[in-house]
């Protein structure tokens, strides 16, 4: 089977740093051409890039035009941006802005662009959204909204796999758990500051909240773009409407 992905057109949101930027790289790699998009162009960027704040009024549209005018229509589609910045202190803390900021960039974004830019996917296209093993092992301290963001995309995904399929357009979602990239950093950070402890105990606090990493380490930004690689490829012709866990073994449950 072949993992080529030459002469494959590609978007890859969150494409500048992180897990995105790992996304980038493997799927250049094979041969896609890929334009990225961030807010912020990154400073070593060597390919094509367009910035856009995907939850701003205008920023969907502003990458659909940049795609529509590079590429025509899409063969892949990695929908790899979210995140959160809500602040600690459980559900009380949480605002409206906050829920709504949450729901924008963990779930919203991915709407608007595979409303815009999915139709005109022809047959063998494969989209990807990164989802997070928060959506089923939720954490209240301070991401309860991303979590439940996050759980809505995956469910959003399952029923757009179910849509799509007899198109030849498969859908599937990868879940990390702990990645260790600058965001996982800052939540840490946060979390530190919340709980009046330093870093290391809150990263301790935080994995531990999950149940433990049994692999014993965080997932490497590059690892989950190897799992996206092969999804959008060739290789992953028969898989579509699933959620691929990669956490080291955190989920305790089948
Ligand atoms: N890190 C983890 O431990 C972890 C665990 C489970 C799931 N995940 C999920 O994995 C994905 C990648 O996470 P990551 O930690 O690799 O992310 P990251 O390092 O924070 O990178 C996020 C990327 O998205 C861009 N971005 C952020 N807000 C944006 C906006 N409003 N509009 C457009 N672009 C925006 C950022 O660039 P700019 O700031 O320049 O826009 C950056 O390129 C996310 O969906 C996250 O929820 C992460």
């Amino acid at each position: 089977m072949n993992e080529s992905l030459e002469g494959r057109r590609a978007l890859v949101t969150g494409g500048g740093r992180g897990t995105g930027a790992a996304v980038v790289a493997r799927l250049r790699a094979a041969g896609a051409d890929v334009l990225a998009t961030a807010r912020t162009r990154p400073e070593h960027a060597d390919g094509p890039f367009v910035a856009a704040d995907v939850t701003a009024p205008g920023g969907v549209e502003t990458v659909v035009r940049e795609v529509r005018d590079r590429f025509g229509a899409l063969d892949i589609l990695v929908h790899t941006v979210g995140g959160s910045s809500a602040p600690g202190g459980g559900f009380a803390a949480l605002t409206d802005r906050h829920w709504q900021d949450e729901l924008d960039l963990n779930l919203l974004a991915a709407v608007r662009l595979d409303r815009a830019l999915l139709p005109d996917v022809a047959a063998g296209g494969a989209v990807v959204h990164v989802s997070s093993i928060q959506r089923r092992l939720p954490l209240f301290e301070a991401t309860l909204g991303y979590a439940a963001a996050k759980a809505a995309l995956t469910t959003y995904s399952k029923g757009l796999a179910k849509e799509l399929a007899p198109r030849g357009v498969r859908v599937n979602v990868v879940s990390p758990g702990a990645i260790r990239t600058s965001a996982a950093d800052a939540l840490v950070a946060r979390l530190a500051e919340a709980d009046g402890v330093d870093e290391r105990a809150a990263w301790d606090r935080l994995t531990a909240a999950l149940g433990g990493i049994p692999l014993g380490r965080p997932t490497l930004p590059e690892e989950v773009a190897e799992l996206v690689a092969f999804l959008v490829s060739g290789r992953a012709a028969a898989i579509t409407g699933a959620e691929h866990t990669i956490d080291g073994g955190t989920v305790p449950t089948v």
